[in-house]
C-alpha cells in the first residue's frame, strides 16, 4: 500500500551551526539518508527549503520560515491526500525504516496517532504515523512556534518503544560524530568481528534460555527430514550460538558439528555435548566435502555485502557435490547495512539485512535455489524472516 511521509527538513539547525539536513553521513545528507530508506513508491513531502535530492519528492515551505515542526507539519498538510500518513524529522537518519511499523498499526488500532518511543519512554513525535483527519482538526489556526507536545495532547495516541538508532536525531557536530562512529559505514571485517563477539558473549546465556520461534523450528524439522529422506547424516551449522538447533540436529539422530565466532556460545555447546569450534563462516575450519548437508540460521546477517560470496563459497567448499544449504536470516524491503543492539550486550552489532531480490541474486551464484519462504517478524517491525534450501552444483 502505498504511504504518504512528511519529512521536516527547514529547522533552524542553530546547535548544528548551519542547515545540519545537508550535512554528510558517510557519503550522504542526512535527509538523504532518510529519503533512500523510505519505500521506492511513498509519496514523499519535504518541509524545507528546496534543494537537488537522491528522489523526487513534493517541497513546500512553512511561513514564516523557522517557525518550526508544527507550523511545517501545518504547512504540508493541504499536500496529503491520504487518510494517514507518516512523520519523520530530517535529522533522523537511520529513523525511517521504523515508519512501516508504525503505520501498520495506526491501520489496525482505532487511535489517532502511533507514536515511536525512545529507550526512556519520551515520545517522539517526529517520529509517528497519524491520521489526516485528526491532525487537521487539531492543528491550531497559527501553529507558528507551538510544539509538536502540544499537538500530540489534543490526539488520542499509543506508543511504541523503539530501538535507540530509530529516534536519534543529530543536533550538534558532535552529535553526527558519533553517529558516524557508531552507526555509519560498514567498518573492516575485523572491527565488525570483534564487536560481533563481543556482543554475543554477553548475550549468549540469555539466548540460551529463549525458546526459538515456532516457524523456525518447523522449517527447521522439515531440513531434518529431507536430510533423512535424502541419507544424508553428517551436518554443519555455522553460527550456533549457544546451540538450540544443533541439539535438536543430534536428537534428531543427525551427526552435527558446529561453528561460531563467540568462545562463550562455542563453550555453552560444549557443555552440552556438542561438536562446536571457534570460526567464521568466512574461512571454515574444514576440509573439502567433509559434510552431508549445512545450516546457518541468523547468521549471514552478520557478514557484509561485499564477504557473502565468500561464505556462501566456503559453505559450498565443505559440503559434497550437490548437498542442501539451509540459509535462514532476517531481510528487509530493501537491503540496507547499519548496527544495532542492546546497549548491556557491547557494541552495536553490524547487520547486512537483504530484499529478496538481492539475496536471491547472490545466492544463484553459487547453487539452485530450491525453496525460498518468507514470514513475517512476530515483533511487528518491518523485517520479515528469508528461509532458503540452496542446492550446491553437482559436480560428480
Ligand atoms: C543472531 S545469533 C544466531 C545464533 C543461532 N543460530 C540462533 O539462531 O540462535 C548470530 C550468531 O552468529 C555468530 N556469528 C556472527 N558472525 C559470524 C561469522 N562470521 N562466523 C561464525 N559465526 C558468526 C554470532 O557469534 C552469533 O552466535
Amino acid at each position: 500500500m502505498q504511504t504518504t511521509t512528511v519529512v521536516l527538513a527547514g529547522g533552524r539547525s542553530s546547535r548544528f551551526g548551519q542547515d545540519k539536513t545537508r550535512a554528510l553521513l558517510g557519503d550522504t545528507t542526512l535527509l538523504d539518508r532518510v529519503l533512500d530508506a523510505l519505500p521506492d513508491d511513498a509519496d514523499v513531502i519535504v518541509v524545507g527549503e528546496q534543494r537537488p535530492t537522491t528522489r523526487t519528492v513534493r517541497w513546500v515551505r512553512e511561513t514564516p520560515v523557522f517557525a518550526g515542526p508544527l507550523a511545517g507539519l501545518g504547512a504540508a498538510l493541504p499536500l496529503i491526500g491520504a487518510d494517514a500518513f507518516t512523520l519523520i524529522g530530517g535529522d533522523m537518519p537511520l529513523g525511517a525504516p521504523a515508519l512501516a511499523q508504525l503505520a501498520d498499526l495506526l491501520r489496525t488500532t482505532p487511535v489517532d496517532a502511533v507514536v515511536a518511543t525512545d529507550l526512556n519512554g519520551h515520545r517522539q513525535p517526529l517520529l509517528a504515523a497519524y491520521r489526516t483527519a485528526a491532525v487537521r482538526a487539531a492543528m491550531p489556526a497559527d501553529p507558528a512556534d507551538r510544539s509538536m507536545r502540544a499537538l500530540l495532547h489534543d490526539l488520542d495516541v499509543t506508543t511504541v518503544p523503539v530501538e535507540e538508532q530509530f529516534v536519534t536525531d543529530i543536533d550538534t557536530p558532535e552529535d553526527l560524530a558519533r553517529m558516524s562512529s557508531t552507526y555509519d559505514g560498514t567498518p573492516a571485517r575485523a572491527a565488525r568481528e570483534a564487536d560481533l563477539v563481543t556482543y554475543y558473549d554477553n548475550e549468549a546465556a540469555d539466548r540460551q534460555d529463549n525458546p526459538l520461534p515456532e516457524a523456525r523450528v518447523a522449517h527447521r524439522d522439515e531440513f531434518v527430514a529431507q536430510l533423512k529422506a535424502e541419507g544424508r547424516s553428517r551436518l554443519l551449522e555455522v553460527g550456533t550460538g549457544p546451540g538450540r538447533d544443533a541439539l535438536a540436529f543430534q536428537q534428531a539422530g543427525l551427526t552435527v558439528s558446529g561453528v561460531d565466532l563467540a568462545p562463550a556460545s562455542v563453550e555453552l555447546c560444549q557443555q552440552a555435548g556438542l561438536d562446536v569450534r571457534v570460526g567464521s563462516a568466512l574461512g571454515l575450519p574444514f576440509g573439502d566435502g567433509e559434510f552431508d548437508a549445512a545450516y546457518t540460521a541468523s547468521t549471514l546477517l552478520h557478514v557484509a555485502d561485499e564477504d557473502l560470496d565468500t561464505a556462501l563459497a566456503e559453505l559450498v567448499r565443505v559440503v559434497r557435490p550437490g548437498a542442501p544449504i539451509a540459509i535462514g536470516l532476517w531481510g528487509a524491503q530493501k537491503s540496507r547495512q547499519e548496527r544495532w543492539g542492546r546497549q548491556s550486550y557491547g557494541p552495536p552489532r553490524f547487520f547486512a539485512l537483504r530484499s529478496d531480490a538481492d539475496l536471491t541474486t547472490t545466492l544463484v551464484a553459487h547453487g539452485v535455489i530450491e525453496r525460498f519462504e518468507t514470514w513475517p517478524s512476530s515483533d511487528g517491525d518491518e523485517l520479515h524472516y528469508q528461509w532458503v534450501v540452496l542446492r550446491t552444483p553437482d559436480r560428480a
